[in-house]
């Protein structure tokens, strides 16, 4: 924000009355010249004058000039009813002429005195970031990172702080100064290997292990571990490249695989992946054959009881009737 209007005109109009008014040796001088103004706002002109010791000041006045043909005209600010009750003279007869201004009504927005930067220039993750905003003026300011608010413009930086970043004044957001990239560097994170194909591996079967992560700049050197299938048992190296080939796989290919990737910055490793052969069915065996030695182990006496017992009642039966036909039968004989 900055009041342009404002500037120029307290450059060219300001005059002083001196008690001798043509003379060598008379200077003004603005300590601020950039001055800055919210529309609403009041700004102060900070103003030191000085002349040759022999004199004496007796008024001192500010005006307000205007180019016509190019000859300077000018009003006093008390003779223009738009500076009414909107001025304030804070100077003195000495060597301060300052002046306050009231209400500000025109206001500038400098879309290129708004100047975004990123320190340091070269951020690594870990890194303590400034943000810094130049702006002509003393205001606060509010920062976008793709557009989106930011709340803090000091932070530690992360892989996912990277991207554009500009500032703007608060309260006037629609001005935003130029974006600047923030590139964040850092050694490979989430190394992760991924297994081509359904998960069932049969002996013979060919699949690629893929190594992924992610890096900056990418990793570019990757390493390949096995460890066999005790887990105590000692990490191999079995290649290198972001993707490890199986043409025909074995049981000797059994075992946990470890990825290893590296950037110029650093390196990182994947968690271990079981590679087994398919193992799933095999154990459905073992589960059925389990299965049905249980059945036929508890079931079969129990089968075997009921069967016999179930005999026993059949061949019992008929014997009764039997023995009641021959009662029946012999009853009578005595
Ligand atoms: C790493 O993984 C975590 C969890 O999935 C995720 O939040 C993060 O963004 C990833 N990091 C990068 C640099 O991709
Ligand atoms: C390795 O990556 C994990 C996340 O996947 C991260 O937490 C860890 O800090 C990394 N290690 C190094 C040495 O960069
Ligand atoms: C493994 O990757 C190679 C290329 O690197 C590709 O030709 C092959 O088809 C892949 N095999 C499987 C099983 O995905
Ligand atoms: C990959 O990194 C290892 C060290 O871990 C190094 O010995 C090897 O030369 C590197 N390979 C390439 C292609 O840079």
């Amino acid at each position: 924000m900055f009041c342009v209007e404002l500037q120029k005109m307290i450059k060219l109009l300001m005059l002083l009355l001196l008690k001798q008014a043509v003379a060598t040796g008379h200077n003004i001088t603005f300590e601020s010249p950039d001055l800055c103004a919210l529309r609403g706002s009041s700004v102060q002109f900070r103003c030191l004058y000085s002349y040759p010791e022999q004199e004496s000041v007796k008024e001192t006045a500010w005006f307000k000039g205007e180019l016509i043909n190019d000859i300077w005209k000018r009003t006093r600010l008390s003779e223009l009813p738009s500076f009414q009750d909107r001025f304030e003279y804070r100077g003195d007869l000495q060597h301060n002429c300052s002046l306050v201004l009231h209400s500000i009504h025109s206001v500038y927005l400098i879309v290129t005195g708004l100047n975004a930067s990123v320190h340091p220039k070269r951020v690594r993750a870990g890194d303590h970031v400034t943000l810094e905003c130049k702006t002509k003026c003393q205001l606060p300011v509010v920062w976008f990172k793709d557009g989106q608010t930011v709340t803090k413009s000091t932070f530690q930086a992360q892989a996912e702080d990277a991207g554009k970043y500009s500032c703007a004044i608060e309260g006037h957001e629609s001005v935003q100064s130029d974006p600047v990239v923030m590139n964040v560097w850092y050694s490979p994170l989430n190394v992760s290997v991924e297994q081509s194909g359904s998960g069932l591996l049969s002996a013979g079967s060919s699949l690629n292990l893929t190594c992924d992560s992610a890096a900056n700049p990418a990793a570019d050197n990757y390493t390949w571990y096995r460890r066999s299938a005790s887990d105590s048992g000692p990490l191999i190296q079995v290649g290198s490249g972001q993707v490890l080939s199986f043409s025909s796989f074995s049981a000797s290919d059994t075992g946990s695989y470890i990825c290893r990737a590296r950037n110029s910055l650093g390196e990182n490793v994947s968690s271990g992946v079981q590679m087994k052969l398919e193992e799933a069915n095999y154990n459905l065996f073992i589960v059925l054959g389990l299965g049905l030695t249980v059945i036929i182990l508890f079931f079969l006496p129990l089968i075997i009881i009921w069967a016999w017992r179930r005999r026993q009642c059949n061949s019992a039966a008929p014997e009764e009737n039997h023995s009641h036909d021959y009662e029946n039968f012999f009853y009578p004989k005595h």
